[in-house]
């Protein structure tokens, strides 16, 4: 049952950028509207969130399930949505920027929300370099105090997120009573 399931996240978190390529592919330039930069921008930031999210949301329904043995599938998404938070972040460095390296370092250094979208981008960084079975394997018990830093990660993530947004909109509230159920969740079974 592991390796279908397995095999349907890697699915699913491939699956945007199948989208996002075909749109590109197909020349079309009002497909991604006005802005195309900021729009693929968007959508990669976007898509991260949403993977991030999940990989919570599996785990507390596995917990309700007492399907524990499927904890293992929040790994594959946990690295899926540092590659899509990677490829935000490039796209942001590299279409907006144009490869300006001390101008990304001052514009996140100057843009509170761009310190907190940083500072998640570090902590799914740890994480997915911990991941490795050898750095797994060398930091022993250290690996289950880095993997924490998710609940942190992903709170900074959700602030970066509402505060990128101009003006009031659905998705970010959304996202926002998603997290912040997620940290309740995690401070419940923390005491119970
Ligand atoms: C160094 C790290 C990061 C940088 C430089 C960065 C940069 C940006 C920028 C420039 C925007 C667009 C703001 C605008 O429209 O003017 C944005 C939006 C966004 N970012 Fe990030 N980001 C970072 C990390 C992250 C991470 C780690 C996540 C999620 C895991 C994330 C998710 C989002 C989302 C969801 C949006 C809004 C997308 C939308 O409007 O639909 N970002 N980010």
């Amino acid at each position: 049952m592991l390796v279908p399931l397995r095999i349907i996240i890697h699915l699913g978190c491939f699956a945007p950028l199948i989208w996002l390529a075909t749109v590109l592919a197909s020349g079309d330039e009002t497909a991604l509207g006005s802005d195309p930069i900021k729009e693929i921008e968007h959508f990669l930031g976007y898509t991260a969130i949403l993977i991030f999210c999940f990989m919570f949301v599996l785990g507390i329904i596995l917990q309700l399930l007492k399907k524990n043995q499927y904890q293992i599938l929040r790994r594959p998404l946990g690295l899926w949505a540092f590659a899509w938070a990677l490829l935000h972040v490039s796209s942001y460095f590299a279409l907006e920027l144009g490869l300006d390296f001390s101008l990304f370092i001052s514009e996140i250094v100057n843009r509170p929300y761009l310190i907190f979208g940083g500072i998640a981008f570090g902590i799914l960084t740890l994480m997915a370099i911990t991941s490795l079975p050898q750095v797994k394997q060398a930091i022993g018990k250290k690996w289950f105090t880095v993997h924490q830093l998710a609940y942190p990660a992903i709170v900074l993530a959700a602030v970066h997120y509402y505060w990128s947004v101009k003006g009031i909109t659905l998705a970010p509230i959304v996202v926002g009573v998603l997290v912040a159920a997620i940290v309740a969740w995690r401070i419940k079974m923390r005491k119970g």
